[in-house]
């Protein structure tokens, strides 16, 4: 079907969110018109950051409240639109039947709309590479996205942690097979990686879950994660510009997804040790990781650490569509914290011998 036009008014869901708030930054930068939709507008703590954005003031950007879980949430909203990011997670990715509900509730507002011709959906990389048997890394290294988790694997299942993969691809194909039934609109999925950048307001430090863990290093502990994978990287502003690239294209085909990484990958250590490279003004005090797993798994970090370092992370078809040129991992580094700094009054854990400069 068709791309936005410019200028057009898109509603995105999750808009308090990490992501959500740099695609709502990222449309108004780029003049559109745009309704964030968030649970509660009354939530100051959440949502002050998005009234203080310039287009509030005039009007061309305005809050709604909406609910994914409530049948007919966003028939109000989406009338008059054109596009939709719909970039909210769900309440619960282990109940397949209630993320189905949830699917069709924002698609009949859709159908609904008579006006909406693109929704872009975000998914995650989970959909693209969540594996229960290590092995299906090494038979199928490259990340792309024709790529999904083995779903023939009967151990793939809610009960071992695959919830919020399997979530992700059924609302990816529930969206895709609802537009070509309507005929009227299209949906693109966007599986962004690992998202690191600067949060835009104080509450979004607890979330991520990447900027929170970057927290945690500043304030004195953090965790190993996902057995030994590294961080596989997108700055959330390049990951906010591919959705907004997705609503506009004009090469893009209903059914399609798109991965948004900049394909940079870096331990979570070296992320820790990055902070004191990037800003030795701040004299982190680098902690040690630690490492939550059970030994049987801790055994066998030197093979899994080298299975992550033989995949292949691919992004040529988001940067053919988009034009999206990724930042550097550094550059969302040093934003990250310096905006966990100042927006989240986050407290530093100094070396004891560090003189802070005048
Ligand atoms: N962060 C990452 O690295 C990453 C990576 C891959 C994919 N993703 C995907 O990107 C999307 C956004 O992630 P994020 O990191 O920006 O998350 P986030 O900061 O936690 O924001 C998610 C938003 O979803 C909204 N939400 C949750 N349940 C809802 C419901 N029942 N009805 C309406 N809104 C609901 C929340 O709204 P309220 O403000 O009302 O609480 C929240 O603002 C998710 O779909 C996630 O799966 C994220």
């Amino acid at each position: 079907m068709a791309p936005i036009p410019r200028g057009g008014t898109v509603a995105v869901t999750g808009a308090a969110g990490f992501i959500g708030g740099w695609v709502v930054r990222g449309l108004l930068d780029r003049g559109y018109r745009v309704r964030a939709c968030v649970r509660d507008v009354g939530d100051e703590g959440k949502v002050s950051f998005l009234r203080s954005m310039p287009g509030y003031a005039s009007s061309r950007l305005s809050l709604h409240a909406a609910d994914l879980d409530q049948p007919g949430c966003f028939d109000n909203v989406f009338r008059g639109c054109h596009g939709v990011a719909h970039v909210s997670h769900v309440s619960d990715y282990d109940d397949q039947d209630y993320v189905q509900r949830v699917c069709d509730h924002v698609i009949a507002s859709v159908n609904a709309s008579d006006s909406v011709s693109r929704v872009v959906l975000t998914s995650s990389i989970a959909a693209v590479m969540s594996e229960v048997d290590f092995q299906d890394y090494v038979r199928r290294p490259v990340f792309y996205e024709d790529r999904f988790p083995d779903e023939q694997n009967p151990r793939r299942s809610t009960a071992k942690g695959q919830g919020y993969s399997m979530g992700k691809v059924l609302a990816e194909r529930a969206f895709a097979r609802a537009a070509e039934e309507h005929g009227g609109w299209d949906a693109i999925t966007c599986c962004p990686g690992d998202n690191v950048g600067p949060i835009q307001s104080a509450h979004q430090k607890e979330r991520g879950p990447w900027q929170h863990n970057i927290e945690m290093m500043l304030t004195g502990k953090y965790y190993q994660t996902g057995a030994y994978r590294p961080w596989m990287t997108v700055d959330v502003r390049d990951d906010a510009d591919c959705h907004i690239g997705l609503l506009e294209s004009i090469d893009v085909v209903n059914g399609e997804r798109y991965i948004a990484w900049s394909t940079e990958t870096r331990n979570v250590e070296d992320i820790c040790a990055s902070i004191d490279r990037l800003l030795p003004e701040l004299g982190h005090d680098a902690p040690a990781v630690t490492d939550p797993f059970p030994e049987r798994v801790q055994a066998r970090e030197a093979e899994l650490r080298a299975i992550w370092a033989a995949c292949d992370l691919r992004n040529d078809r988001i940067r053919a569509v988009t034009g999206v040129r990724f930042r550097s991992l550094d550059e969302s580094i040093r934003d990250c914290v310096e905006s966990l700094l100042s927006i989240g009054q986050v407290a530093v854990r100094r070396r004891p011998d560090f003189q802070p400069a005048d």
